[in-house]
């Protein structure tokens, strides 16, 4: 097999990064991907950093024990608090979500003002304002830590008719909106499942989902490595999990937009 037809290692706490596998497997139909929720440890955002990078490693190694080629961090906690360990110790491609996210919205951006909603983690590290900054220095960066959502997001609960969710947005939006905000960043894979809800919650507000900003890199980073799958096969995808199976491939399917019901298999790491 040569190197470009080896699959993308995707990886994320759990459901979420699948947002970030239904954009490659749109926009990039050809490649293979391998994804690993690790699922046993979610949510990631109120970690330490130092468990979630002993944890962004362990995906990492379980990811090239399968042959990837490059790999997705789908998962903002642990791109703020370890992909520059990682690159620092493996010389494939490893691309983050954090760094696209913040070019698109600093590009975004009219009045010079970003909110960022995600983890606890991930506001904590500062990742979101020292790289929406690096981008355009006088941008103010306002950020919230919103705990409450991917645990809401993780149980199916992404409508409007669900109090809790519309409760916990409103929490969390309303600081940012006093702030004048003309951009938000969901700073969170889990987050697009409810992107519907927050554009109607602030219609006039750019929103930036960080999972799929992502993509033009990965494919940019591909191309420029020579690792594009030219093979015009539609690719497989192929999903492991370090929790139980069965409950991410029942609910995978709303993060997907297709089944993958009995499809999942236990990550052995
Ligand atoms: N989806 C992940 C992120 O983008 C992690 C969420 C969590 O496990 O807390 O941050």
């Amino acid at each position: 097999m040569s190197l470009r037809d080896k699959p993308i290692g995707i990886f994320d706490s759990g459901l979420g990064g699948l947002t970030v596998v239904k954009a490659v497997l749109e926009n990039m139909p050809n490649e293979n991907i391998v994804y690993l929720g690790d699922s046993l440890n979610v949510p990631y955002g109120d970690k330490t950093s130092g468990q979630i990078t002993e944890f962004a490693f362990r995906n990492t190694e379980f990811l090239l024990s399968k042959g990837v080629k490059a790999i997705a961090i789908a998962c903002n906690t642990a791109d703020s608090t370890s992909k520059g360990k990682l690159t620092q110790c493996y010389t494939l491609p490893i691309i983050g979500v954090v760094g696209p996210a913040s070019e698109k919205a600093a590009r975004l951006t009219r009045n010079k003002k970003v909110g960022v909603i995600a983890t606890s983690t991930t506001v904590g590290s500062g990742a979101y304002e020292r790289t929406v900054k690096s981008y355009l220095s006088d941008c103010e960066v306002f950020s919230v830590a919103a705990p409450l959502l991917v645990p809401l997001v993780e149980a199916g609960k992404i409508h409007k008719t669900d109090r809790e969710m519309v409760d916990a947005l409103n929490l969390y939006l309303t600081p940012l909106i006093q702030k004048g905000i003309d951009t938000l960043i969901l700073g969170c894979t889990h987050y697009p499942l409810f992107y519907d809800l927050v554009k109607e919650m602030i219609p006039d507000i750019n929103i930036v989902c960080s999972g799929t900003s992502s993509l033009d890199t990965l494919f940019d980073r591909l191309k420029a490595e020579e690792l594009l799958n030219l093979s015009g096969k539609k690719g497989e995808a192929e999903f492991f999990v370090t929790g139980e199976p069965s409950y991410f491939g029942k609910h995978g399917g709303l993060f997907l937009g297709t089944s993958i019901e009995g499809k999942v298999k236990k990550a052995v790491i």
